[in-house]
């Protein structure tokens, strides 16, 4: 593969991306370590495994076109916690979990909808978005074993607090990063599959 260029924007997008999936690894991984319900650390672990291959995916992409990763501060997950506080118990993890990844895949499928996507870029979403379809049906699972503990009505009200916050977020995000997700946003041109 030839390594076409990318713009600043976009090399400043990907490495936003590399420290969400290094945050993602931390976060899961210090949950892992100790967890009680086995069924659920042995999931854990591997989402673990999975996001911190995703932020050496990013960081190899970067290399292969030549760039360094920008040092980007604040990750989206951050944010969240600043809205909405840290999760009290396990539902709450998973719930916040699943908003978050929804963003996610979400977010890497408009990026790869792009036309004229770098072939590098492009190769890179492929793998991840494969795993991340995974993170969200056993997450989906857990939750709704989760029901029987905390009813339906509380974990549909705790997803929908997320899912809130989660909007408040991304229009924060918009509005300070603006620069950079503009030109992804505005291209109207998407590939149709
Ligand atoms: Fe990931
Ligand atoms: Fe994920």
């Amino acid at each position: 593969m030839e390594a076409m260029k990318i713009t600043e924007s976009e090399r400043w997008l990907l490495s936003f991306y590399r420290v969400s999936e290094i945050n993602g690894a931390q976060f899961f991984g210090r949950l892992a370590k100790n967890m009680k319900d086995k069924k659920i650390q042995y999931d854990l672990t591997k989402h673990f495994a999975d996001e911190s291959q995703h932020a050496w995916l990013w960081t190899k992409c970067l290399g292969d076109l030549n760039m360094d990763p920008i040092n980007v501060m604040e990750s989206y997950q951050d944010q969240y916690v600043a809205a909405v506080g840290l999760p009290t118990n396990m539902m709450e993890v998973l719930a916040i979990t699943q908003v978050f990844e929804r963003r996610v895949i979400g977010q890497y499928g408009v990026h790869r909808g792009l036309k004229d996507i770098n072939p590098y870029v492009a190769a890179t979403l492929d793998l991840i978005m494969e795993d991340e379809k995974w993170h969200i049906e056993w997450i989906t699972q857990s939750l709704k074993e989760m029901e029987t503990k905390f009813t339906k009505e509380v974990v549909i009200s705790t997803l929908k607090k997320y899912h809130e916050a989660d909007q408040a977020v991304y229009e924060k995000t918009l509005k300070e990063h603006g620069e950079h997700l503009k030109e992804l946003m505005d291209k109207k041109a998407f590939k149709a599959w």
